[in-house]
């Protein structure tokens, strides 16, 4: 099957998110179920430097919404990456979706409506000889594709709209309808209307073949009004097209380093010593994390002295909101010898910290599925997290139940507030100081299958019903 993945992140060119992770594992784990997966991203300044502005021109495509444009052809691992090299949307600084001023880029619903429109005419004239016969379009920045397939008449070609962070619905105001060369009579409610305005995100519920998001328990939340964020009707409406198919993560990129546990205690020592924290008896609890609302970071640093007076210690590594930022650091501040605060993006850390920590904690509002917890699976760093979404589909809670039968992976709590968070983390504080009951915990987590098998084959089947029905 082939097959044309529509993304506007992808590791290792360009990341914001777990996002770019997922885009950029895919190709590599469809191919073994005879899926040739290409993708196409936005020609960012970032990725232009990084595959240079002399790789091949495969495709002109001319005028693209104020300026021209083509396709360079690039590579991505052993996958072809094309590259939509526009410099009018994409050659300036700052990140993918916000200018250097913190602030959306003033056209973003033309720069993603150039990369849906670019991808509709790869799959209307083919690129390089090659016709894809599925768009893999993944949240609203590819929204828009099965729109403009129709308008140009493709037929054949069928799409499937991965939603991975509903909170961002690519809104428009209804007069960009011709700057967008958006066909008006689809401009409807049953259509990519929404409350008056265009959704590119409600395009791609809509009028894509099929609609997934990245965990079995999101796609259930997300036809409830407490997780859709006004798009539950529209999810609920389509029935059995809507599926949940799990993320898996890259175990090259996260391979544990040791293989016994006196490994793991050496990893946590240097780590206590690389941010200034004494030894103690407790557990040493790592958070790699965007910082936005959605999170729950806000309830942590409520639940705090629940670990901490139990003997627990914290490590943050985080960028984001400045509001989180700042009473993490007072939190830090408050607490020397308990926490500790990194505020940046940095991958070696990450890793540093996942090997070196006990406990991973990741208290999130919602989350669709979520990859740090499973790094901490794989590493025996046991998730503490909360009951939702794909959190609620990847750790086995500690319950009554679980440890009778000896495969609890970590601890899940629920309601997600922060007296059940700070329940939770005194428990988990009791649990360390049961040495045989942690290690099999422990046992159980790096034991668990982390990796995209299982869901690349759930793709991979998903796009054989597709280009068969
Ligand atoms: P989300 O996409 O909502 O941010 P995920 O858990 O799916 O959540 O993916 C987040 C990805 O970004 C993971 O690969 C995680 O390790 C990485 N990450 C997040 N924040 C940082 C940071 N400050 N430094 C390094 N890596 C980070
Ligand atoms: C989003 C979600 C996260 C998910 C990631 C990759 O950013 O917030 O839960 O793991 O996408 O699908």
């Amino acid at each position: 099957t082939r097959v044309l993945s529509v993304t506007s992140e992808c590791v290792p060119l360009i990341k914001t998110g777990g996002l770019a992770d997922v885009a950029g594992a895919l190709p590599a784990a469809l191919a073994p179920h005879g899926v040739e997966m290409r993708t196409v991203l936005p020609g960012y300044r970032v990725v232009m430097a990084a595959q240079g502005h002399d790789a091949p021109v495969v495709m002109e495509l001319g005028d693209l919404f104020g300026g021209p444009a083509r396709i360079r052809r690039g590579t991505l691992a052993d996958a072809v990456l094309y590259i939509l090299d526009a410099p009018h949307l994409f050659d300036r600084d700052g990140g993918p979706y916000l200018g250097p001023d913190g602030k959306d880029w003033p056209d973003n619903p033309q720069r993603f409506a150039a990369l849906d429109r670019a991808a509709a005419i790869i799959a209307r004239d083919g690129i390089e000889g090659w016709h894809p016969q599925i768009l893999h379009l993944h949240d609203w920045q590819a929204g828009l594709a099965p729109v403009y397939l129709r308008q140009l008449g493709v037929s054949g070609v069928k799409s499937l709209l991965t939603i991975h962070n509903i909170a961002f619905q690519g809104l428009a105001p209804a007069h960009m309808l011709g700057a967008l060369q958006l066909p008006a009579h689809l401009f409807t409610p049953q259509g990519f209307e929404y409350w008056g305005r265009i959704s590119a995100l409600k395009a791609g519920i809509v009028f894509a073949e099929k609609v997934s998001t990245v965990s079995p328990t999101y796609a259930e939340e997300l036809m409830t009004p407490e997780f859709g964020m006004g798009m539950e009707g529209v999810l609920a409406s389509r029935g059995g097209d809507f599926v949940g198919i799990l993320n898996g993560i890259d175990l090259d990129a996260w391979t544990p380093p040791f293989a016994d546990l006196e490994g793991k205690a050496r990893a946590r020592a240097r780590l206590r010593a690389e941010f200034g924290l004494p030894e103690t008896a407790g557990p040493l609890c790592v958070v790699v994390s965007r910082l936005s609302e959605q999170k729950g970071l806000d309830l942590l640093i409520e639940a705090l002295p629940a670990l901490i007076e139990n003997g627990g210690q914290l490590i943050v590594l985080g960028a984001g909101d400045a509001r989180i930022e700042s009473a993490l650091r007072e939190a830090a501040e408050r607490n020397p010898a308990n926490v500790a605060l990194r505020i940046g993006y940095d991958e070696a850390l990450a890793h540093r910290m996942i090997e070196g920590g006990d406990a991973i904690l990741v208290p999130s509002r919602f989350e669709p599925c979520g990859l740090t917890q499973m790094y901490g699976l794989r590493y025996g760093t046991l998730p503490v997290v909360s009951l939702t979404g794909g959190l609620a589909d990847t750790v086995i809670n500690a319950s009554a139940a679980a440890m009778g039968a000896g495969v609890a992976t970590g601890l899940q709590f629920h309601p997600v507030n922060a007296p059940a968070l700070a329940r939770t983390l005194a428990r988990m504080v009791q649990l360390y100081r049961q040495p045989r009951l942690w290690q099999a915990m422990v046992a159980n987590a790096m034991a668990q299958p982390v990796g995209w098998d299982a869901s690349a084959r759930a793709y991979a089947d998903l796009f054989k019903v597709m280009t068969t029905a």
